[in-house]
C-alpha cells in the first residue's frame, strides 16, 4: 500500500509541465547578460505553475529566505491545497551565468517530496561526492581523499585510475582536489558551473562521467540526491559554513548539529520526483528551440516511486 496518498507517478508529469514553463520563460533571458532578470522570469513562471497544481506544496528549499526572496521563498505555500502535502525543491534557473552568457546546461529544476522527506538544507555551501548506481555501498566516501576514492572506484569499475572521469567544479577553492586527482592521473572533466547535472551524470555511463566530488551549493545537493534516489547511485553530503550568518541558517531549518555527514537518504529519503527542463542545450537534456511559431522544451522526467526515467519532448505553439 502507498502510505503516502496522492503521491505517485502523475505528479512528475505535472512537475514537468510547470520546469516547462520556466525554461520558457528563462530562455527569452538567453544570452542577454543579466543573471537576476533570468532568474526572475522563470521564478515568475514556475511559481504560476506550482499555483495551478492540485498540491498542498511547501517550498523548502528555494530562492532563499523570506526577507530576500520576495517569490519561492523557504516556508511559501504553493498549490491550490487541493492535494496531497508535497515538500518541494526548486532552482527555477540552475545556471543564471550560463543562462546570461549563453552557454551550455543551463536548466529549470524541481524535486517532490512527500512531507519530511528532503533535508531542509540551508543557502550554503556543500561538500559532495556522488557516484552512479551499481556498487558495493560505501566504496566512496567524503572523509577519504579524492585520490583514494578515484582509487577505489577505479578498482571497483575495473579499470586503471587514468580511464576515470571526475568531474569538478572550476572554482579556485577545488584546486587541491584537482591537483590530487591529476597526481594520480584521473581525468578531471572542469565545469563552470551546474553540479546538479554534474552529480547526475555520474548515472548516465554516456557521459563519461564516473564520479562527481567538490563544494557547491547545499540547495542543489538535496536536487540533486532527489534525482540519485530515482535512478540509484551513492552520494554523500557535508554543509560547510563560513560565518555565523551561514550557521544562523541552518539552525532557523533546524539543524543543530552543522557537522553531519549525509548519505542519500539524509539528503532526500524517497519517494521522490525529479523534472529538469533544458533552457539552453546540454548534455541531460536539450535547451528550448523556437522555430516555425512553435517552442520546443526537453524535460528529464524521473520517479522512485516506479524507478522511470523519461525524456519528455514537447513542442506547442508559442
Ligand atoms: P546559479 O544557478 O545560482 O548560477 O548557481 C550555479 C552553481 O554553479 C551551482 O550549480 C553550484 O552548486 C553553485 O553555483 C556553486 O557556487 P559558486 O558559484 O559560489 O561556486
Amino acid at each position: 500500500m502507498n502510505q503516502y496518498k496522492g503521491f505517485n507517478a502523475n505528479l512528475a508529469l505535472e512537475a514537468a509541465l510547470a520546469t516547462e514553463k520556466a525554461a520558457i520563460a528563462a530562455s527569452y533571458m538567453v544570452g542577454r547578460g543579466d543573471e537576476k532578470a533570468a532568474d526572475k522570469e522563470a521564478v515568475d513562471a514556475l511559481r504560476t505553475a506550482l499555483n495551478a497544481m492540485d498540491i498542498t506544496g511547501r517550498i523548502v528549499i528555494g530562492e532563499g529566505e523570506r526577507d530576500e526572496a520576495p517569490m519561492l521563498y523557504i516556508g511559501e505555500e504553493v498549490g491550490t491545497k487541493n492535494g496531497p502535502g508535497i515538500d518541494i525543491a526548486l532552482d527555477p534557473l540552475e545556471g543564471t551565468t550560463l543562462t546570461a552568457k549563453a552557454m551550455a546546461n543551463a536548466l529549470a529544476v524541481m524535486a517532490f517530496a512527500p512531507k519530511g522527506q528532503m533535508l531542509y538544507a540551508p543557502d550554503v555551501y556543500m561538500d559532495k561526492i556522488a557516484i552512479g548506481p551499481g556498487f558495493e555501498p560505501g566504496i566512496v566516501d567524503l572523509d577519504k581523499s579524492p585520490a583514494d576514492n578515484a582509487r577505489a572506484l577505479a578498482k571497483a569499475k575495473g579499470i586503471s585510475v587514468e580511464n576515470l572521469t571526475v568531474c569538478v567544479l572550476d572554482r579556485t577553492r577545488h584546486s587541491p582536489i584537482i591537483d590530487e586527482l591529476r597526481s594520480v592521473k584521473a581525468r578531471v572533466l572542469l565545469i563552470t558551473d551546474g553540479d546538479v547535472q554534474g552529480v547526475i551524470n555520474t548515472t548516465d555511463p554516456d557521459t563519461q562521467v564516473d564520479m562527481y566530488i567538490g563544494q557547491g551549493g547545499a540547495p542543489e545537493g538535496v536536487l540533486a540526491a532527489a534525482a540519485l534516489q530515482c535512478v540509484g547511485g551513492q552520494m554523500q553530503g557535508r554543509l560547510h559554513f563560513r560565518n555565523d550568518v551561514e550557521v544562523g541558517r541552518a539552525r532557523r531549518v533546524g539543524i543543530d548539529d552543522l557537522d553531519i555527514k549525509y548519505d542519500l537518504d539524509g539528503l532526500c529519503a524517497g519517494p521522490a520526483i525529479f523534472v529538469a527542463t533544458g533552457v539552453t542545450p546540454g548534455s541531460l537534456v536539450d535547451g528550448v528551440r523556437f522555430k516555425n511559431g512553435r517552442v520546443t522544451t526537453e524535460t528529464l522526467v524521473m520517479n522512485s516511486i516506479d524507478r522511470s526515467v523519461q525524456r519528455l519532448r514537447s513542442d506547442r505553439p508559442v
